[in-house]
């Protein structure tokens, strides 16, 4: 199986760690019902969601090349940060079980909500090693303490986002260009897709440009300034173009500026996790109108701030836009009416579940 980066760049395939986890291309459907409740018929939505029968979303695309490399370092633990409900961190433990590699989380507080519980009764129910601060500097300081407890790691920074891991989203901008070009959907005027750690948005400009597409990114913030912001998206953009002239010289020497992406600042919310009531709205809105389950820390503030670019109005000619569904939805609450409880988690992980959120447990 080769994937659409591949067929591009074959010298690449040579030169760059990939191993398959996915079931791709991940399909595109129209918003007719969210559509109308909008008035703006021409929504679509890429289904990053059904990445994956086992743990979907978009952190899987990254960790084709990430759990790739390890395995090519015989790597034995991967560490990562995130939030106490990273979804990323859960997608690393999942995948990683996968290919025979030990996950280690070094978890920063975050509000703590029923999906955050979620995950971490998920991160324990898959083997991670599961450790939390109290402060972020608490979570440095562990980190620290699991790089030297866990000999031969790799280290996969928060988020997943590296170069090499940012081929994932170049790879899906090539995917979505096929798909575009089978007459599966119109090309997209404006896509809208989450900024966390900023790998997703920068594959996408990336890969759009290599693409031949005109399709802006519209990278919704949903981090501090310290992890989503425009030079470093920018600066990730060119990082990535240029490891992939390194192994492949045939990729067009381009260079990207500010001016190539929009980064939407307007529905963080102040706080890395906190529960808007423009995303909470987003969120309920897609349910009842398509049935499509999102979270209110990444992709419900991406929705809501498309559908406010709707209300001002939306591209004045009515062209398609494009909303990029990054979150996982296969439906794991049976499995964590299985658990067991907290009460297994580590002591420093107990107090996340002070006040039970998992509305099925109570
Ligand atoms: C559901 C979801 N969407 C989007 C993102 C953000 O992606 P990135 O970190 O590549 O910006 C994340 C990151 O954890 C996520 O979990």
């Amino acid at each position: 199986m080769t994937i659409p980066l591949f067929k591009s760049y074959p010298a690449l395939e040579k030169h760059v760690p990939w191993i398959s986890l996915g079931q791709y291309p991940t399909p595109v459907q129209k918003l007719e019902n969210l559509g109308r409740a909008v008035g703006y018929p021409e929504l679509w939505i890429k289904r990053d969601d059904l990445s994956s029968n086992i743990y979907g979303g978009n952190k899987i695309r990254k960790l084709e090349f990430a759990i790739a490399d390890a395995l090519n370092k015989k790597k034995k633990y991967m560490i990562t940060v995130g939030g106490i409900g990273t979804n990323h961190g859960l997608a690393t433990t999942i995948h990683c079980n996968r290919a025979g590699i030990k996950t280690a989380l070094v978890l920063i507080p975050q509000p703590i909500t029923e999906k955050v519980q979620e995950n971490l009764l998920l991160d324990q129910h898959f083997g991670a090693d599961i450790n939390v601060g109290r402060s972020t500097m608490e979570a440095y300081l562990r980190a620290v303490w699991v790089m030297l407890t866990h000999p031969n790691f790799y280290l996969l920074w928060a988020g997943g986002t590296s170069p090499l891991s940012t081929l994932g989203y170049v790879n899906a901008a090539l995917e979505l260009k096929q798909q575009i070009d089978a007459g599966l959907l119109p090309e997209p005027k404006y896509v809208f897709g989450a900024t966390g750690s900023m790998g997703t948005t920068a594959g996408l400009i990336v890969g759009c440009r290599l693409a031949g597409l005109k399709s802006r990114i519209v990278g919704v913030k949903v981090s501090m300034d310290a992890y989503s912001n425009v030079k470093g998206t920018i600066s990730l953009c060119n990082r990535t173009i240029q490891m992939m002239r390194k192994h492949d010289p045939s990729v067009p020497d381009m260079r990207f500026t500010a001016s190539d992406f929009d980064l939407e600042p307007g529905f963080f919310g102040g706080e890395y996790g906190r529960v808007t009531p423009e995303g909470r709205a987003a969120v309920d809105l897609i349910k009842k109108t398509e049935g499509i389950g999102l979270e209110t820390t990444y992709t419900g503030k991406t929705l809501a701030a498309m559908l406010d670019f709707i209300k001002k109005g939306g591209s004045p000619d009515g062209a398609p836009l494009l909303f990029w569904n990054t979150y996982n939805s296969v439906d794991y609450s049976e499995t964590i009416k299985k658990c067991g409880g907290f009460k297994t988690l580590p002591k420093s992980a107990q107090w996340v579940f002070k006040e039970n959120l998992i509305s099925y447990l109570k």
